[in-house]
């Protein structure tokens, strides 16, 4: 086990510096923000099928999988109530239905692997959709260059998850760029300084008692955080929850307010000791709405003497983006100080590359290489 006051082993033991990058975030997202206003959209990308005219959208969609696709759900939470147009965020093999002419669908794959990606990306183009890619290289960059599909391209060589920042900001940025929304790169930009402002709070120099990161880390040892959110912070519940998953390497579930408190509240009626291996992490807003405001006291009421712990993360900020990213950022640095103090490298994801091994069998990355071919 690592000891959270340990800089120099702490430094050892996270070898792919993710702590260190997570310190660079403000600065990354000042980058993806530049990167995403400096590609150029063309007026229109030709197939077989016909032209794709980029103008108006009337869908804005994101398609991917993993740490690529939780910025839409983050973005669908966030600008609800102010985008003018539907957000669809698609995971999995191929688009829905409504998916068509008139959609602008952003697809979206760190590594440009992904084969559910990678069917998306052909499926959007055979359906006449505007697409954009997000990507670091592989099959999805060449794809790119291939149709002529404007390709947004990211820094490679980190892991999808710590890349949220060249993941995520970007979407803002197309909303604006397509007329859909205003004003998001200036919120943007005051995210980026906020988490400034938070990063050396949270930094590994800062010792334990006065890091809340870190603290939450140590109070979270030994238990399965079950993460609730609501609205603007939803996504980010299911976020911290994969963060859990994949940096810690621990189960962790998430929910969110009022929804779990109409079947998950239930399973709160189990044995002690059944419950005691779960802790309940809460995150909170100064501005959630009063009747959402109840029902999580009232859930912590019911948690506090079941729970092994009841912990919350406070959101920080003026807008919602900044509330959103900063109980992010906070969760985010929590999982590396979890998986530093469990002993386990927060970078490697083992079981997701043997089973991505596993489906290469399939050769559907081929296969999608083959109908591009066939469509251009
Ligand atoms: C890895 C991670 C995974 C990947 C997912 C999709 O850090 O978070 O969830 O994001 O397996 O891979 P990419 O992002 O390369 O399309």
């Amino acid at each position: 086990m690592v000891l959270l006051d340990d800089p120099v082993a702490m430094r050892k033991a996270d070898e792919h510096g993710m702590l260190e990058f997570y310190m660079r975030w403000p600065d990354a997202i000042h980058e993806a923000i530049e990167r995403a206003m400096a590609i150029e959209i063309p007026d229109e990308v030709r197939t077989r099928k016909g032209i794709i005219k980029y103008g108006q959208p009337e869908l804005f969609a994101v398609a991917g999988m993993g740490g690529s696709i939780i910025g839409g759900d983050i973005l669908s939470d966030v600008l609800q109530g102010e985008l003018s147009v539907p957000v669809q965020v698609c995971r999995g093999y191929g688009l829905p239905a409504w998916v068509g002419p008139g959609a602008l669908v952003v697809v979206i794959s760190y590594s440009g692997n992904t084969e559910e990606t990678l069917v998306a990306f052909s499926e959007a183009l055979k359906r006449g959709c505007m697409v954009i890619a997000i990507t670091s290289g592989g099959h999805l960059a060449g794809f790119c260059r291939k149709t002529g599909v404007p390709l947004l391209a990211v820094p490679g060589g980190r892991a999808t998850r710590m890349s949220f920042p060249y993941l995520f900001f970007p979407l803002l940025v197309f909303l604006e760029r397509f007329g859909l929304a205003k004003g998001l790169r200036e919120r943007a930009e005051k995210t980026a300084e906020l988490l400034r402002s938070m990063a050396e709070e949270l930094g590994p120099e800062r010792p334990a008692q006065e890091n809340k990161a870190k603290e939450l880390a140590l109070e979270l040892m030994g238990t399965i955080p079950l993460v609730y959110g609501f609205k603007w912070l939803r996504s980010v519940a299911y976020r911290l929850k994969t963060q859990f998953n994949e940096n810690s390497k621990i189960p962790s579930f998430s929910n969110w307010f009022p929804a779990m408190n109409h079947h998950e509240i239930v399973g709160w009626e189990a044995e002690e000791e059944l419950l005691r291996a779960f802790s309940v992490l809460l995150l909170r807003s100064r501005n959630e709405p009063p009747e959402i405001r109840r029902r999580i006291e009232l859930t912590k009421e019911i948690a506090l003497g079941k729970a092994s712990k009841v912990l919350e993360i406070w959101a920080k900020g003026s807008s919602k983006l900044e509330e959103a990213v900063s109980v992010l950022y906070v969760g985010d640095i929590v999982s590396i100080y979890l998986a530093l103090a469990r002993g386990v490298d927060p970078y490697r994801t083992r079981s997701i590359d043997a089973l991505k091994a596993g489906m290469a069998e399939l050769k559907i990355a081929e296969k999608v290489k083959k109908a591009i071919e066939e469509l251009i």
